[in-house]
């Protein structure tokens, strides 16, 4: 008897455990090591103050975002992006937030495109801060439009911009930091670099050889230690990526704002992001659920990952062509910022 009951309890612990994890995992908004770092590794406060770090694509979203958070940390910050007035108004804010002095932020107007300019822009940073401690690639466009009716100058601009443009900068950036034999080069990639997405097919072609490009990077940096290449890959977030996104044409925008309320709020994300570099993570996921879900499939179990991202891709195709907004397909949480 007393046999039975110790299993029974035994049985009864382990489906609680099972169901306290599924809780967990429910709300989950990042992939294990992630979290874990969040909960056990360095803080973004200990690890990142006095750094110097170049962000490009800081006039907007995510990387608007990431200036604020690096200036109140205490980092010393080159904002880039082609707005300069843009990126004007975000180091104000950034100086009326944080102890930061007028030398601390330098605004290096940079399209990512126009790869001539990147060594004078490297040059340009190195002259006034002396080192170049973290590089952030973050400028980036997607794209919304079905393959069939899109022209092949928006697969040739997407991977203009979203990948040859990045890895222009990190070849610029990369030599001062093996010199220096320390150095991190973060990269927004998307959770798009690592499945599939319909209306995204040149975004998430893009974004895949990036992942492609960091990952066989990093293993040739095995021979620094101090130098990380890490990869982000964050799921919908609140900014102005669809509205920036690229239709049938390159140079048309979809233009029109959309609601974001179901998105992962832009800070949530960056500090995420900070995590990440603070413990010098090689690939980390950031996202809400189901899209959590839907990396892990992918990664464990692919087929039924694709099973699921084809019924979703299905509705967001729907969506897209009923002119409501392909990302509100799985709009079941609500976030604010
Ligand atoms: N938000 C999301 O849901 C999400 C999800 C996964 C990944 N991401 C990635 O996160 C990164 C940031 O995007 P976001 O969401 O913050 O979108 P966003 O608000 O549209 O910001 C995009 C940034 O990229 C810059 N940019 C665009 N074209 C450029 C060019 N030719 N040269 C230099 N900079 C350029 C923009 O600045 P200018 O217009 O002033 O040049 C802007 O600062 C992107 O790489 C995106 O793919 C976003």
């Amino acid at each position: 008897m007393e046999v039975v009951t110790c299993l029974l309890f035994a049985v009864l612990g382990c489906l609680l455990y099972l169901l306290v994890q599924l809780v967990r995992i429910s709300k989950a908004d990042g992939d294990l090591t992630l979290l874990w770092a969040e909960r056990f590794g360095s803080s973004p406060e200990s690890k990142l103050r006095g750094s110097v770090v170049w962000i490009t694509g800081a006039s907007s979203g995510i990387g608007e975002e990431l200036c604020y958070q690096l200036a109140k940390i205490g980092a010393s910050l080159i904002l880039s992006a082609r707005r300069e007035a843009e990126l004007q108004r975000v180091k104000k804010k950034c100086l009326e937030i944080s102890n930061l002095e007028d030398k601390d932020l330098l605004i290096i107007p940079l399209d990512l495109t126009e790869r001539s300019t990147h060594q004078a822009a490297t040059d340009q940073i190195i002259k006034h801060f002396g080192r170049i401690d973290i590089l952030v690639n973050n400028s980036g466009r997607s794209q919304r439009s079905l393959f069939v009716d899109t022209g092949l100058d928006v697969y040739q601009g997407l991977m203009e911009l979203n990948y040859i443009g990045t890895v222009s900068i990190t070849k610029h950036v990369l030599p001062h930091m093996i010199e220096r034999r320390k150095g991190k080069i973060i990269t927004i990639s998307s959770i798009t670099g690592l499945i599939g997405v319909p209306l995204s097919t040149g975004y998430a072609a893009s974004k895949h050889a990036l992942q492609g490009f960091f990952n066989s990077l990093r293993v040739e940096m095995g021979a620094y230690p101090d130098i990380a290449v890490l990869n982000v890959c964050p799921g919908p977030v609140q900014s102005k990526v669809v509205e920036n996104a690229c239709t049938e044409e390159y140079k048309t925008s979809v233009g029109t704002k959309t609601d974001q309320s179901h998105k992962m709020a832009t800070d949530r994300c960056v500090r995420l992001l900070l995590i990440a570099a603070a413990n010098d993570l090689k690939e980390t996921w950031i996202s809400d659920q189901p899209y959590l879900i839907l990396y892990y499939l992918w990664q464990y179990a692919p087929t039924w990952g694709w099973w699921l991202t084809q019924k979703g891709g299905q509705k967001r195709i729907q969506n897209f062509k009923s002119g409501i907004d392909a990302d509100s397909t799985f709009a079941f949480s609500k976030k604010t910022s």
